[in-house]
């Protein structure tokens, strides 16, 4: 898209422009790589390491469900894995490769527009992808299919027509993309399109920050950051590259922000009628990118607290565990002929955390203190408490003691800082300093002097369950 000239039903650039892809890049770009600090030569030796940890039967495989269960209510799970869609996607990357020069990550494209504009519910725009809009009832989106009205609408092999394919990739998260679907289909009546898309944006915007990253950040660093937002001394990291595009730091994209993995549950109830199913279910045929049957639309209120007095289940805790479900991985999501190593996702992590050359934990915790905020960067994380750790070799732990890598250094933190309620300090300073900087370079909510979400979704007290109860109201 031309520089200057905005196509109808697209945002028009304000700092940086909403549909304006970018690449990814380095938080802290002069840092030495976790490999470098380990003496890791080779990508194999990488990948032992990843195998140890993050492989079936690894320190992270919670095999036996004993992570327990956090406080956030689990609709939240599929909030921030919608979020993570929206703003990041990298396909090029190679999960065996060597690892990338700092240089080659600054090339690699972020596939997502890194800025909080619902590009995986708009795509680019009705006239651009009309695909995804209903040609009846113009500044409409399409909504539902001939098997099931309350799903995504499909093509004649059943691939999810929306804005990102990932959306689709479990019921639940492709049922919270059916709610936004939605949510801007009510909110057009009486708007145009732009202004639908505007408002639906900046509520969404506000549920990003006020509901979601104030449950999940350390409270210390939130209350830190809105003190110098107000004083003006945010963000601290400057994200804008030449062409006033956000880049995507992988210290975010493949560790920070991945927490999301650790909130996962193997099961999850569907509604009154399903209250257990998998979340890649073989019975159902619902094991990734697959239409949702009829019987397992999902009822909110048993993942939210939508209504008082119903029951409803919350995410897995927040630690270095991830559920059995995302350690095996099923073919729809990573291919037939994937390795058992593979499969596992917390593998997968590690070892793109490897490629795309992050830190470790300790040189990446010290940084953040550098930036002025107030975190402990040698915070004891307990690792001789981890079930399993005494048994590793005695020269790798020492290893990892002191190089840690960043994803598993994270989930640790909040296992132990957090209490396993939510993430440490050093994740919320890499949360907030990403979201930051999206939020304030972008075309937001907080640029337009007092704005407020609509009294009818709450006001100031707008929640995800006041946003389901408003579509479910319709
Ligand atoms: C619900 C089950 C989920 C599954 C099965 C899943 C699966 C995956 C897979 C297969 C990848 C690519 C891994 C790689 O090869 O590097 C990935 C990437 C990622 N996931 Fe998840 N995920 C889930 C939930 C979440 C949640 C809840 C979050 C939210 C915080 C999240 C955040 C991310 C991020 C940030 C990436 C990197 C995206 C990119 O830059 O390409 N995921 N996920």
């Amino acid at each position: 898209m031309s520089k200057g000239k905005p196509m109808h039903g697209m945002t028009k650039a304000r700092g940086c422009s909403h549909v304006r892809l970018g690449n990814f890049c380095k938080l802290f770009p002069k840092l030495p790589t976790w490999a470098k600090d380990c003496g890791i030569k080779h990508q194999c030796e990488a990948e032992e390491i990843a195998e140890v940890l993050g492989g079936p039967g690894g320190i992270m495989h919670d095999a036996e469900s004993s992570s327990p269960d956090g406080t956030l209510p689990a609709a939240y799970t599929f909030f921030s894995q919608f979020i993570d869609h929206d703003i990041t996607l990298d396909v090029r990357s190679n999960l065996h490769g060597d690892e990338l020069p700092t240089a080659d990550i600054t090339h690699l494209p972020n596939l997502r527009s890194a800025s909080l504009d619902l590009d995986c519910v708009y795509g680019l725009g009705p006239e651009a992808m009309p695909f995804l809009y209903d040609q009846s009832q113009p500044g409409r989106m399409l909504v539902g299919n001939d098997v099931n009205e309350n799903d995504l609408p499909r093509n004649s092999d059943g691939r999810a027509l929306i804005g990102d394919p990932r959306n689709d990739e479990n019921i639940f998260v492709a049922q919270l993309q059916l709610l936004f679907l939605r949510f801007h289909n009510r909110r057009i009546v009486g708007r145009t399109f732009e202004e639908a898309q505007e408002d639906v944006r900046y509520h969404y915007q506000w549920l990003v920050l006020n509901d979601f990253l104030k449950r999940v950040c350390d409270p210390t660093i939130f209350s830190y950051v809105q003190g110098e937002i107000a004083s003006g001394n945010y963000p601290k990291c400057s994200l804008l590259d030449d062409c006033h595009r956000i880049c995507m730091p992988v210290e975010f994209s493949v560790a920070a922000y991945r927490f999301g993995h650790t909130l996962v549950r193997s099961v999850y109830p569907a509604n009154g009628e399903y209250p257990v199913i998998d979340l890649f279910d073989e019975r159902f045929g619902t094991e990734g990118f697959s239409a949702v049957p009829p019987r397992l639309t999902v009822d909110w209120r048993y993942l939210l607290d939508v209504e008082e007095c119903h029951p409803y289940v919350k995410s897995k805790a927040m630690d270095h565990l991830l559920a059995d479900e995302l350690i095996r991985m099923p073919d729809p999501i990573v291919g037939r002929f994937a390795s058992e190593n593979d499969r596992s996702l917390a593998f997968r992590n590690l070892l793109r955390g490897y490629v795309l050359g992050l830190p470790s934990g300790h040189r990446v915790a010290h940084a953040i203190k550098d930036k002025g905020y107030p975190v402990d960067p040698d915070a004891d994380l307990c690792f001789h408490d981890i079930p399993g750790w005494p048994c590793l070799d005695k020269k790798l732990r020492e290893k990892l003691e002191h190089h840690t890598p960043l994803f598993f250094y994270l989930m640790r933190e909040a296992g132990v800082l957090g209490g396993g309620q939510r993430l440490g300090p050093v994740a919320s300073a890499i949360l907030l300093e990403v979201f930051g900087n999206m939020l304030l370079n972008c075309d937001s909510f907080l640029k337009k002097d007092g704005w407020k979400p609509d009294k009818c979704l709450g006001g100031e007290d707008f929640t995800l369950a006041r946003l389901v109860r408003y579509v479910n109201d319709a």
